[in-house]
């Protein structure tokens, strides 16, 4: 831990992060951890009221770290006035968590509507690089360091049967994930990316109660089971804080084993 993270308390004291997605699931969780380690949060999502909610039960355990703050990251407008608001109330981005993610089509990839490509595409991966960009473009004029933490799947890293567009948006993210760190590693602007397996969260609602489909994923798992939100972030905390210092351009799966069999 560098000092003044320590100084400051937790191993991210002194940071300013934003989560995107961060009203449930994986990114509740990855705000959450990231309070318990000092550093102030900002949650974003569509819905202002369920990340109020979430805030108020991250900050009822650590108070006024975390500041919700309603964005669509499927508008560029949206994303340019979230990142000027959070300079203004908090200052800086230190670290983005590119989290926020849809899945709109579920069956053969080539049925899907062009409306569903789309959707799928603006928020998975367009979403990520406007955000990616606007942050990047203020820590490089200010010659400040940062770390980008994107949010893939291990659908992304191989076959993802019946989910074969969103697998497209995941995989672009680790590419993406990979060019940039390279572009950006003379600036110390590392970006990494974690692939959770199968975690259990809304959108993984339907495929964990579907027993065939559930079975599809913990029979080839290693640890024979499907995770929780919180088994995801510590890495994130780890990717976020100067203890990765020497990390970067890397995609961490998160998964039980799956991807090793
Ligand atoms: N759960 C899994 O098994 C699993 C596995 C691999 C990867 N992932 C990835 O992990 C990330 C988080 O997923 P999760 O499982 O935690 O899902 P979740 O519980 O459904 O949470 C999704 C989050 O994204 C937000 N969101 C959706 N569309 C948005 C938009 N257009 N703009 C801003 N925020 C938006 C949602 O809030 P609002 O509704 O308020 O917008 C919510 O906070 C996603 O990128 C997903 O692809 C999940």
């Amino acid at each position: 831990m560098s000092e003044t993270a320590q100084q400051q308390g937790g191993r991210l004291g002194g940071k300013i992060a934003l989560v995107t997605g961060g009203s449930r699931g994986i990114g509740a969780a990855v705000a959450r951890a990231f309070a318990r380690e000092g550093a102030s949060v900002v949650i974003a999502s569509r819905k202002q009221d369920g990340l109020d909610a979430t805030a108020a039960e991250i900050n009822a355990d650590y108070p006024g770290r975390v500041h919700p703050k309603a964005c669509h990251v499927g508008r560029v407008g949206q994303i340019t006035e979230l990142i000027d608001w959070i300079e203004a109330e908090l200052g800086p981005v230190d670290v983005l968590v590119n989290n926020a993610g849809t899945n709109p089509h579920f069956g053969p990839m080539l049925t899907a509507t062009e409306g569903m490509w789309n959707k799928t595409f603006d928020i998975n991966l367009r979403g990520a690089f406007e955000l990616t960009r606007e942050v990047v473009q203020r820590l490089q004029k200010a010659g400040r360091p940062g770390s980008i933490i994107n949010m893939t799947s291990v659908l992304g890293q191989g076959a993802a049967p019946l989910q074969g567009v969103y697998g497209m948006t995941k995989a672009a993210l680790i590419s993406m994930t990979q060019t940039l760190s390279v572009e950006l590693g003379p600036a110390n602007i590392r970006v990494n990316a974690i692939a959770p397996g199968l975690i259990a969260t809304r959108f993984s609602k339907i495929l964990i109660e579907t027993p065939d489909i559930l079975e599809r994923f913990t029979s080839r798992t290693a640890l024979g089971r499907h995770g929780e939100p919180p088994e995801i972030a510590g890495a994130a905390v780890f990717l976020a804080s100067d203890e990765s210092s020497y990390v970067t351009g890397q995609t961490f799966s998160i998964d039980g084993g799956y991807t090793i069999t």
